[in-house]
Parts: structure tokens; C-alpha cells; sequence
């Protein structure tokens, strides 16, 4: 699992995504501290990975009314994956029986999220930063 680190350069230029985004940092990071203290509570990790999802759910709303705004063309793909991650998550959580697991969910939401971010939403700043050139 990785610790995330945020930097400017993943703005989106959009303040709430920014902040969503980085509320979604600080929860993977949390569960980072967790994993990192050698907490094997599987059911505490079940509901911090759950309600993970429950805010990454509220977030991909916003961010994809706000690319339906901007006219983002590849939006049905990036709804896609959103769902992908959340439904994943999903069922990682209903299977989530020991310690390793934990680390294996963690791994998969800590890379998610920040190559989420640098390839997925990093394509609708740059469509709207050329549109609104
Ligand atoms: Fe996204
Ligand atoms: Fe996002």
C-alpha cells in the first residue's frame, strides 16, 4: 500500500474536486497508518474501506456532473471505471477475512486513486483548459 502524497500539479482546477480529492487521500492514508501499526481488526478495515467507497461514491457524482457541464466527450468510459472501482472495492470488502487481505485491498485503492487521478481525471482538465483557451 502506498502513502499518498498530494502535489499541486493534481489540481483539476475545479476547488471541490480538489478537495475531494484529497479528502480521498487522507482516508487511504488513514487506513495506511492502520496497516503500517500491524492492526489486523478485519472488520474495523471493512467499514474504513467501506465508508472509502461511500465518499468516493459522492465524489464521482459531483465529478461527473461537473464533465456532463463541461461536455466531456469520453464520459460514459469514465463513469465505467468509477462503477468498476466502486463495485470492486465492493466485493473485496465482502471477502475481506485476514490480514493479508487488508493489505491487498489497500494496495489496490492507494494505486487506484492516484493513477485514477493523474490519467483519468487529468484527460477532463486538460479537454476543458484547450476548450476554454
Ligand atoms: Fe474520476
Ligand atoms: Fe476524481
Amino acid at each position: 500500500m502506498k502513502l499518498l502524497k498530494w502535489k499541486d500539479e493534481y489540481s483539476m482546477n475545479e476547488e471541490n474536486i480538489d478537495k475531494q480529492h484529497k479528502s480521498l487521500f487522507k482516508l487511504s492514508n488513514e487506513i495506511y497508518d492502520l496497516v503500517e501499526k500491524g492492526i489486523d481488526d478485519y472488520e474495523h478495515f471493512r467499514k474504513l474501506f467501506l465508508a472509502l467507497n461511500d465518499y468516493g461514491i459522492e465524489h464521482f457524482l459531483y465529478e461527473e456532473m461537473y464533465m456532463q457541464e463541461q461536455g466531456y466527450p469520453d464520459l460514459k468510459e469514465h463513469i465505467r471505471q468509477h462503477n468498476e472501482f466502486s463495485n470492486k472495492l465492493k466485493d473485496l470488502c465482502i471477502g475481506i477475512d485476514k490480514e493479508t487481505h487488508i493489505r491487498e485491498i489497500g494496495e489496490f485503492v492507494s494505486t487506484w486513486l492516484v493513477e485514477h487521478v493523474l490519467n483519468e481525471d487529468m484527460e477532463y482538465k486538460e479537454f476543458v483548459e484547450n476548450r476554454t483557451k
